[in-house]
């Protein structure tokens, strides 16, 4: 099936960073908001990170040009109907991604992929209230997701193979590295990195050792670009407390449950880079 016009529902972190690569893939590209204001914030946001990739040679300016003229905004979610595939990145909620999904299959054409970038949410579950499941997928993207490389493609027990097939070449034609993965809480990486998180965490409280000095360990005696509290402060320690608590709540292993000084720092509001404060400070 031959991807033509792409929607995306959705235009918050995750939303604007999937517009923006698909209008820079040559993709016509239709973003749906709640509100025109939050739909020109997110244009000014891809607007923005397009102009300094111009500034530091990494895109011709006439090629921007062409990206920001790809992308079109709307709250009517009519104005996709003509979309080939639809990406949801809504709110992580699972009815609001579910009348999003029952709103999309009233308006779609019948052979329309509708592909959520749910974190947490089962995709089969969703698949199911879709009206449409043979032709729902998950495509995970990283934060940001013009930058990180990588896709976890999602496949629930109904999905149609070719739905599936044309999610994942779509992800390779977005110049992403796509992988192939059955619908799990965490998919692939979360599923990995979570529980490894709070085990550093929970080392440091254990071996007493400094946030400092566990990063260094890790950089140094395993190769880690980066440590893991500075990871965990650049993700976010609310994002990393809620996510663990998800696949807790999903697979029931001690190791996934948020180790207690990260729900006090979430509490606390030491987010980390966003807030100024997490592991470390942030000028
Ligand atoms: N932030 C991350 O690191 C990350 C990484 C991978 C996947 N995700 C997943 O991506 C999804 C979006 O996360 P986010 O961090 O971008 O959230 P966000 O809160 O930044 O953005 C969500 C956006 O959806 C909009 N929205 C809500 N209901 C809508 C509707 N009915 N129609 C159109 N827009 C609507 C909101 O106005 C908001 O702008 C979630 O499912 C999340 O689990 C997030």
């Amino acid at each position: 099936m031959e991807i033509r016009s792409v929607g995306v529902v959705g235009l918050g972190t995750m939303g604007a960073g999937i517009a923006q690569v698909c209008a820079e893939a040559g993709f016509a590209t239709v973003g749906r908001e709640v509100s025109m204001e939050l739909a020109e914030h997110a244009r000014g946001r891809i607007e923005h990170f397009l102009t300094r990739k111009v500034e530091k040679g990494r895109l011709e300016q006439a090629d921007r040009d062409a990206a920001m003229a790809r992308l079109s905004l709307t709250t009517d979610l009519a104005d996709l109907a003509r979309c080939d595939l639809v990406i949801e990145a809504v709110v992580e909620e699972l009815a609001v991604k579910s009348a999003v999904f029952a709103e999309l299959d009233a308006v779609l054409a019948a052979d329309a992929i509708v592909a959520t970038n749910t974190s947490a949410l089962s995709v089969t579950e969703l698949a199911a209230a879709s009206g449409r499941p043979a032709r729902v997928v998950g495509m995970h993207f990283f934060n940001p997701a013009p930058l990180m490389p990588l896709v976890e493609v999602v496949r629930t027990e109904v999905a149609a193979d070719d739905a599936y097939e044309t999610a994942y070449a779509f992800a390779e034609r977005l110049g992403k590295t796509p992988i192939r993965c059955h619908d799990t809480p965490g998919f692939v990486v979360n599923r990995v990195l979570i529980p490894l998180m709070n085990d550093c965490v929970r080392v440091l409280d254990e071996a007493r050792i400094t946030a400092e000095d566990l990063d260094t360990g890790l950089k140094h005696g395993a190769g880690w670009p980066m440590g893991p509290c500075e990871l965990l402060d650049l993700i976010g320690i609310d994002i990393h407390v809620h996510a663990s608590e998800a696949l807790y709540d999903a697979l029931r292993e001690p190791r996934m449950a948020p180790p207690a000084r990260l729900v006090r720092m979430a509490q606390a509001g030491l987010l980390g880079r966003k807030t100024g404060r997490g592991f470390f400070a942030y000028g």
